[in-house]
């Protein structure tokens, strides 16, 4: 009686355990972060060493986030691994696709010694490059409740509390495939908003809809890592980090919605504006800060911040200046702020805006040299740009460079 009593305890705080871990994941609405936090919490659950997702792109399984204790517990805590370019395609001859096309969960032992009459084969690729041992799998359908497949979430290597490799247990299937359920309706959510935020640039025609997903998918991520390391070398926790991670990338994204009230003569001329085209276009940082002026969701405010401050300069120089009323007609420029006068989350989008523009080509320009941007850029430090973030720039460039050879144009 004893026995079934501490099954049940033990099967209530389990349950229980789920619910809190689904809270933790349904606030997140950036599709990054919350594909982070998913495979956090469902490692934890089945004590695995490592985890990746997939998510269904274009008709093909693509490869969106890792996570590996054994591999990546010493280095930074901003990750080259998460920015490659890797898709699998629908069929039954991977493990992820198997899963994906058959919908159902599939455990493996041993990575090693799969049975040669299914229809897939484990692929080593991963392990080869990074020398690391897969043994144990587990691989699971990212189901939402109207049972569309979103993507798959594989979990490798399950330990036991001395840090063994053993099998993963049938027992934790019921509830990480409930969990996996959840983390889909999430992450169903967290592509709407980001699909969101990309039409709302087209609508407005900010660039050729063709330059602007990268461009600002682009500004975005190398802002969130440069953060990352920036606040970390601050002593800043991981948790708290990442929970201004995930407002970040989105109101970065927007740094120029305020283009919207520009007009397309100036917006796409195909060459060098006049002195009067572009204090007309100037006042774009003033337009975005009032179109997120009504704080409607949490990253309004960050986004009017940015949009306000992200051609301001270290060294004064920069623009609009110290403005009391954003709406006052018609928009005055005043003396730039000056060094922390300026908010990190702009300090820093001012970096990874011109690094973008700079080394890609736009309609007016074309694009430079790595070398060029990259002098450049150690050139304007301490005066356009924040020492200290070039700084943290050149310490994460492999990552930034991975950012811009994945979002390609
Ligand atoms: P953007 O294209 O996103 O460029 C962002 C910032 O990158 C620029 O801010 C500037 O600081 C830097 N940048 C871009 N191209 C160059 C360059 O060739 N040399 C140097 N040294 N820096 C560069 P800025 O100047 O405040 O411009 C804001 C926006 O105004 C630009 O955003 C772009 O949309 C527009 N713009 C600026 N100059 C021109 C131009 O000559 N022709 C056209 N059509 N648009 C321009
Ligand atoms: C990332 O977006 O690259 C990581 C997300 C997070 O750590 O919150
Ligand atoms: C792959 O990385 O190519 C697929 C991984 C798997 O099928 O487990
Ligand atoms: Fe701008
Ligand atoms: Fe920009």
């Amino acid at each position: 009686m004893g026995k079934v009593q501490s099954k049940a305890d033990k099967e209530i705080l389990r349950i229980n355990k789920l619910l809190k871990i689904t809270e933790k994941i349904t606030h997140l609405k950036d599709i990054e972060a919350l594909l982070d936090r998913i495979l956090i919490e469902a490692r934890k659950f089945t004590s695995a060493d490592g985890g990746t997702i997939y998510l269904v792109d274009n008709k093909k399984l693509r490869f969106r986030y890792v996570q590996n204790d054994s591999l990546f517990k010493a280095g930074r805590h901003s990750n080259k691994h998460l920015y490659v370019d890797h898709s699998v395609p629908i069929d039954q001859k991977s493990i992820v696709g198997y899963v994906y096309k058959t919908g159902k969960t599939l455990i493996i032992d041993d990575a090693y010694n799969i049975d040669k009459s299914v229809p897939y084969t484990c692929n080593h690729r991963f392990d080869e490059t990074a020398s690391y041992k897969t043994k144990s799998l587990l691989t699971i359908p990212l189901r939402t409740s109207r049972g569309r497949i979103v993507g798959v979430l594989q979990l490798i290597n399950a330990q036991d509390k001395k840090g063994n490799i053993v099998i993963f247990s049938p027992n934790d299937i019921i509830y990480v495939e409930h969990f996996a359920n959840n983390a889909a309706i999430a992450v169903e959510r967290a592509k709407m908003t980001r699909a969101m935020v990309l039409r709302m640039m087209k609508v407005a025609e900010l660039r050729d809809p063709k330059e602007t997903g990268p461009h600002v998918n682009r500004v975005g991520s190398y802002s969130i890592e440069i953060y990352h390391q920036w606040a970390h070398n601050k002593g800043q926790s991981v948790d708290k980090i990442k929970q201004f991670k995930d407002n970040f990338r989105i109101a970065a994204m927007m740094h120029d919605m305020g283009k919207v009230a520009i007009s397309d003569t100036i917006l796409k001329k195909p060459a060098k504006l006049t002195s009067k085209e572009y204090e007309i276009m100037k006042t774009h940082v003033v337009m975005g800060a009032r179109l997120f002026n009504d704080p409607t969701s949490d990253w309004d405010e960050m986004a009017a911040e940015i949009s306000l401050n992200h051609h301001e300069k270290w060294d004064g120089t920069g623009y609009p200046g110290k403005i009391d009323d954003i709406f006052k007609e018609p928009i005055e420029f005043h003396p730039g702020k000056k060094g922390e006068e300026i908010p990190i989350t702009a300090r820093i989008v001012a970096l990874s805006d011109v690094y973008d523009a700079l080394i890609s080509k736009r309609s007016y320009k074309d694009a430079w040299d790595e070398k060029q941007v990259l002098d450049y850029i150690k050139e304007q430090s301490g005066h356009h740009f924040d020492p200290e973030i070039v700084e943290v720039f050149f310490d994460i460039y492999d990552v930034i460079a991975a950012i811009r050879d994945t979002y390609k144009d």
